[in-house]
């Protein structure tokens, strides 16, 4: 049952004028308009669209100190044919009510926010219908968030907390997405616990444990770190930005959800794509040595990560310990690409949505993607 219109404060005067479409980066512009909720006296209250904001913070709200934050991300397309669609915004909604219940953090019940998270996304979209780019490749990203509010510094869960709904037109996460990205095998530093950490919750403290090897990473010429699991550094895990998936020998394997990795909303349209196409992914600890042994051997075909923000996204090469290893086949692989085309096919509206992923948004025909 969608839920009914929030009520809409609009902006006085749009910022979009001054917004340079041709020159998008990721996540550095925010549109007009936000959904806002806020939690106090035990209940989820005030929905509303409000204009993009900044949000009164006490420096004692414990979030800051102790990481009570959770969030997801997903995206809305301008299709061939100027409609809107929203890619699988369900599986989001279901990781972030996860998310919440991980961190503590008192959500309403799991379908609840689910139309919520939808019909105020229609409404953003609505309204800011015009920040939503024109070229294939482009998108407006929507990153929903979840914070505790509560100043103290007991080490608790906060009593009081806000909910936003903000978007973003972005484009591409990586800018070489053409010749691929090189990863580093971190076999000194832990992004996630391997059992009963919070590696499958969207939350800040996984993005935190990865910034300084993310740093050393790019320092070494690297573009990614490519995590191993937190208990003997040996299996590979996921790449922090998105989900990883190895085509060796014929076989595609990528490793599997246990709690430690997130449940990526595109690693899952992979698996269902390539279950369809009768190539079944194997979903299997990977262990960095098997990978090696592969690379020596010259059987890592293809090997490219799956994320929203990454979309499916080539890796050209992956460093471990003194080596580097180069991807065989000329980047993008076959499969790499097939996965691309279809997956940005159905998101614009190029391709039939064979499985449901879209969720539709009319909106006034301001452009069509190019
Ligand atoms: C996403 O793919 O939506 C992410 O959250 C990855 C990154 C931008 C944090």
């Amino acid at each position: 049952m969608p839920s009914s219109n929030f009520p809409v404060t609009t902006v006085q005067q749009s910022r979009l004028s001054r917004v340079d479409f041709d020159n998008l980066g990721f996540g550095a512009i925010f549109s007009d308009h936000m959904f806002s909720m806020v939690y106090a006296d035990g209940e989820w209250i005030n929905p509303e669209i409000i204009p993009y904001q900044a949000i009164p913070l006490e420096p004692g709200v414990a979030m800051l100190h102790y990481g009570q934050t959770v969030f997801d991300g997903y995206k809305a397309f301008r299709g061939l044919d100027g409609e809107v669609r929203i890619f699988r915004p369900e599986m989001n909604a279901k990781r972030l009510h996860d998310s919440c219940r991980r961190l503590c953090i008192p959500i309403m019940d799991a379908e609840k926010l689910c139309d919520i998270m939808i019909q105020a996304t229609r409404q953003l979209i609505e309204l800011d219908h015009q920040w939503i780019p024109s070229h294939w490749g482009q998108s407006l990203y929507v990153r929903p968030l979840v914070i505790g509010t509560e100043a103290t510094l007991e080490v608790r869960a906060a009593t009081s907390y806000r909910f936003i709904i903000m978007t973003s037109p972005v484009g591409s996460y990586f800018t070489n997405l053409e010749k691929g990205v090189s990863l580093r095998v971190e076999d000194r530093f832990t992004r996630a616990a391997s059992v009963g950490g919070l590696g499958a919750a969207k939350t800040a403290a996984n993005y935190a444990a990865s910034l300084l090897p993310g740093f050393e990473s790019r320092q070494q010429g690297f573009d990614q770190v490519l995590w191993l699991d937190g208990n003997e550094h040996r299996f590979v895990e996921e790449v922090g930005a998105m989900n990883i998936f190895f085509k060796i020998g014929g076989k595609v394997v990528t490793p599997p959800l246990g709690g430690s990795i997130l449940p990526g909303v595109v690693r899952d349209s992979v698996l269902t794509l390539l279950d369809d196409w009768g190539l079944p992914a194997e979903e299997r600890r990977i262990a960095i040595d098997e990978v090696v042994e592969a690379f020596r051997a010259g059987e890592v075909d293809e090997v490219f990560g799956a994320g929203t923000a990454a979309v499916i996204c080539p890796v050209a090469s992956i460093g471990f310990r003194a080596e580097v290893f180069a991807v065989a086949s000329a980047s993008p692989g076959e499969l790499t690409q097939r996965l691309y085309d279809e997956i940005t096919g159905i998101q614009y509206g190029k391709l039939p949505d064979r499985y449901g992923w879209n969720v539709r948004v009319p909106v006034p025909v301001a452009a069509t993607v190019t």
